[in-house]
Order: C-alpha cells, then structure tokens, then sequence
C-alpha cells in the first residue's frame, strides 16, 4: 500500500541501523506508529516477538492481520464454499475467490462515494467505479454477517478484511490518498476489484496488536525495542485514509463535504505543531523500553533539535541518516518544486 511514511522502502536501512545500536538477539521489538505494518512484518521476519499499534482501525485491521496471524487460514465453516472451488487445497485463496465472484449490492460505498450512487445522494464523488464500489459492498457484507454466524475465526475475519483493503486500495481512483478523488476513473480504477489473499507471515510466536492512543498504551506496555514513527507533519492519517477506515468499520457513519469524510473523525496530536513536542515528551518519558528508536525527517513540524533533546534526557542519543525520495504525493505538492530526495533521521536513545 502507497501510505504516506511508509517506510517499506527504508526497511533495510532500518534493519542495519537497529541491530547495529541493538544486536540480533531476537528480542521484543514494539512498532507503535505501525500503519501499514511494514516495519513489524519485517522484524517479524526477523524471528522478533512483536508488539503493534497504531490508532486507526484501519491499520489494526491490517496489523491484526500481517503481525497476529501466524499459521494458515483453514476455514473449517466455509467447507461447502471450498470445495465447491477449484482450488481446495488452498482454502484461503478460495474464499477470496467466492467473494470476488459475488453480485455487488448498492451499500454504504456505492450511496456514498461511487459516481451514480453518490450523484443519486446530491453530491457525486468518484472514489471506485459503480461496479467496483458495489463489489466492496458486497464482500464486505458477506465478511460481516459470516462473522456473526460465528462461520469464521477471529483470525480469518481479520485475513478476510486485510485481503480487501488491500484489494479497494488497489482499485481506488486517487492519488494514492483519499483526500480527494480523481475527476475521471484512471486505469486501475476501471478494472473489475478481485479479492487477493494477503500474505501470511508463518511463526509460532504470540504477537500482540493494539489500537489505541500511543501515549495512554505507552503506560501499560514495555519492551526491548520500542520503534516510534510518527506522523511528520499537519496531514491527518483518520482524513487521508477515511474510506479504508469506513471500509473497515463499516459503520455506516454520518460524513460531510465534497469527499465525503466522516464527521467524528480520529485525530492525532502528532499532527498538530500546538501539541507535538507535549505528546513526544510524555511518550519518551513514559517508555520503559532498552532502546528507542524514532524515525522523523528534516522536514517535520517538530525541529530535530528538540527530538535530541528530548530523547537525551533518556540516556546516550544517537542517530543515523539515509537520503531518500520523497512519498510520492509529497512530490506532487510541494512548494520547492524539484526537490524529490529527502533525508531520512533515525534517531536513537540507549536508555540508561
Ligand atoms: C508515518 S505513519 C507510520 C508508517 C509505518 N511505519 C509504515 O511503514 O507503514 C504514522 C502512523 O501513526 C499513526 N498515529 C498517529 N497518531 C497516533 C497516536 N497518537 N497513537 C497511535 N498511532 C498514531 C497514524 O495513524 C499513522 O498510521
């Protein structure tokens, strides 16, 4: 998934630089900002024990999926639906494909952010093609109500609802956020929507996956590894994601505007210049972690000399840099035209 600071492309960078201040003693590595899940699925990999967080449902739905699911979705309550596929010795892959083969519904997608159904609302917004919209209203449907019918795992559910955000990240007609929708469907858009099975990322650990307010779970959690990478600047993750978040949820929630965002919408105080330096204190103050890590760039709204200083008050602070590009809708939007490398700060604390 396109996400603004991700960091899938750093994640070597990020791997060297940690088991160089850290070692590689498989230890409990805490990715507390996790969005997409990158960076804990890689350290899963890595043979870590890992905790995950982040404050949108969204990305616990993806989390939840990527970092607690480790052993292979069976699917023992769709039997009927398996074996009537062509490939039953993968029950996973043959759910996805059940679900992809669905007759779409007119839901809460297709009113409220596909180009006829929306139009029919009074405001049209063109976020999936009618076919596409009316697709995700469906599965979705069917994830929910075999849920109910207790026809699938937790774990499965979670598989299921990750392997479609995945799915309608792929077919939505942005530019890569849900801040705004493309006037005209582009090419990806006008493809039908298929179910694909996400990975799965095999261990036998217990890992745990959380969705909460980083600096109320901080309190209650600790760690080898606390790995922190925050928002970097005003742009809010519950504004630029509220469709994945009204996929997840699928809450039917009140929403408003031209794109259509949900009314109650999470924000986070990472976002906001008034309160950044306030939340980033209390967090560094209250880990109770061996080292921290935290990913920010030059161009955040809080200055790297107060990172430093705050992270000094823990202990011996280090730090690492890596030129990168940019996120690519920061590229498209930015004032200094042409500047498309950015430098990426690892900053670090040995915690005394
Ligand atoms: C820079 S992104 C993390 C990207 C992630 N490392 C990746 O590679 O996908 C920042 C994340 O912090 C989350 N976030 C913002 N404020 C938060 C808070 N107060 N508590 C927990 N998560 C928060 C956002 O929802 C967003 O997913």
């Amino acid at each position: 998934m396109n996400y603004i600071g991700s960091k899938y492309s750093l994640l070597d960078f990020l791997e060297t630089s940690i088991e160089n201040v850290a070692g590689k003693n498989g230890q409990t590595f805490c990715d507390l900002f996790a969005g997409t899940g990158a960076v804990g699925s890689h350290f899963k990999k890595l043979g870590y024990k890992i905790t995950a967080n982040d404050i949108q449902y969204y990305s616990y739905v993806l989390n939840r999926h990527y970092i607690g699911n480790s052993k292979p979705m069976r699917f023992n309550g769709l039997a009927d639906i398996i074996t009537s596929k062509m490939l039953p010795e993968n029950p996973a892959a043959a759910v996805c494909d059940y679900l992809s083969q669905l007759d779409g519904t007119e839901g809460f997608l297709y009113k409220n952010y596909a180009p006829t159904g929306s139009q029919k609302n009074g405001t049209q917004r063109i976020y999936f093609s009618d076919e596409n919209a009316m697709k995700c209203d469906a599965v979705r449907t069917q994830i929910e109500d075999w849920k109910t019918d207790g026809k699938i795992t937790e774990n499965e559910y979670y598989f299921l609802l990750a392997s479609l955000l995945e799915s309608i990240d792929a077919r939505a007609n942005t530019a890569s956020i849900y801040g705004a929708f493309l006037k005209k469907l582009k090419k990806t858009a006008r493809k039908p929507l298929q179910l694909r099975a996400v990975n799965l990322i095999e261990d036998d650990k217990d890992h745990d996956v959380y969705q909460s307010d980083v600096n109320v779970l901080i309190k209650k959690i600790s760690g080898d590894i606390f790995y922190l990478d925050p928002p970097y600047n005003h742009r809010q993750y519950g504004a630029n994601y509220h469709l994945l978040e009204t996929a997840a949820r699928y809450d039917s929630p009140s929403i408003h505007g031209k794109t259509g965002l949900r009314d109650e919408e999470i924000r986070s105080a990472y976002c906001l210049r008034s309160s950044v330096k306030q939340a980033f204190t209390d967090l560094i103050m209250n880990a109770d972690a061996k080292y921290i890590f935290v990913s920010y760039n030059n161009e955040g709204i809080m200055p790297l000399d107060d990172i430093q200083n705050i992270l000094g008050k823990r202990g011996e602070y280090g730090c690492f840099t890596k030129q990168y590009r940019r996120f690519k809708a920061d590229a498209e939007t930015n004032r200094r035209i042409g500047e498309k490398e950015t430098t990426e700060y690892l900053h670090y604390v040995k915690v005394k």
